[in-house]
């Protein structure tokens, strides 16, 4: 089967939010100058843990919001780092809140749209935090649906997180372009039954899990292509706007 045929049912896309809309390294970034130590080593165990902690969570039946987990995933890096400082710690959370899209994001939700595409967002994040981000990064209006696991109190990779999705678009899982910059996120949506376009933005390599990705990609700028619908405008070679 061609890449085109392999979309060719596609009736709407729904995106993972942190890490393939959103860019997660960003508010360490931004704080950089203020942590003393490895800002870079704190940021990747702060996200690493994040991840894990939804996980275990989930498996111990102790669902929490993703903004506590993201608070504590925090509070284990900065005790792993030997960071004791109130006002750093708040600083990084408010910058989540105010986290940074991926420069190429904005314009890429807006061409799949204008080419009648529905386009939301599935996440393991809030869905109130989730679209004060997007409100934030200038792209809510871009968002038709909003889908977020506080309402079901499990995360992805449980698979109530990934119903949301065919309930809400009422559509068979597989006409669902399901597009991911997390490989066992990737994994997960393609075991579920959506049809997957993993972002490998980080050329990682592929988890060994059930669950393959139809497509992929290095940006999300490309989805479209992928999908047959054009090269969104606006934008460099780079995905950058220009
Ligand atoms: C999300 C995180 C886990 O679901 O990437 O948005």
């Amino acid at each position: 089967m061609s890449q085109s045929e392999a979309f060719a049912g596609i009736a709407a896309c729904l995106f993972d939010a942190y890490g393939t809309l959103f860019d997660v390294h960003a508010p360490v970034r931004r704080l950089a100058g203020r942590i003393d130590g490895d800002a870079e080593a704190l940021g990747a165990l702060w996200r690493q843990k994040q991840v894990q902690y939804t996980w275990l969570r989930s498996l111990m039946g102790a669902y929490t919001g993703f903004e506590t987990v993201t608070a504590e995933a925090l509070d284990h890096a900065l005790a792993v780092h030997g960071i004791a400082d109130d006002e750093l710690r708040g600083d990084l959370l408010a910058a989540y809140r105010e986290i940074d899209a991926y420069p190429e994001v904005p314009a890429s939700l807006a061409h799949l749209r204008q080419a009648g595409m529905p386009v939301g967002v599935l996440s393991n994040g809030e869905r109130g935090a989730v679209r004060a981000a997007a409100a934030h990064a200038g792209f809510a209006e871009n968002l038709d649906t909003v889908l977020g696991a506080d309402a079901v109190a499990v995360f992805k990779p449980d698979a109530r997180v990934y119903q949301l999705g065919p309930d809400a678009l009422d559509l068979p899982a597989h006409r669902i372009a399901f597009v991911s910059a997390n490989p066992w996120d990737v994994a997960g949506a393609a075991h579920f039954g959506y049809t997957v376009i993993w972002v490998n933005r980080f050329a990682q390599t592929r988890e060994n899990l059930p669950g393959k990705p139809t497509g992929i990609c290095a940006r999300v700028d490309v989805v479209p292509a992928l999908l047959g619908l054009g090269r969104p405008a606006g934008l460099d070679a780079a995905g950058n706007p220009v």
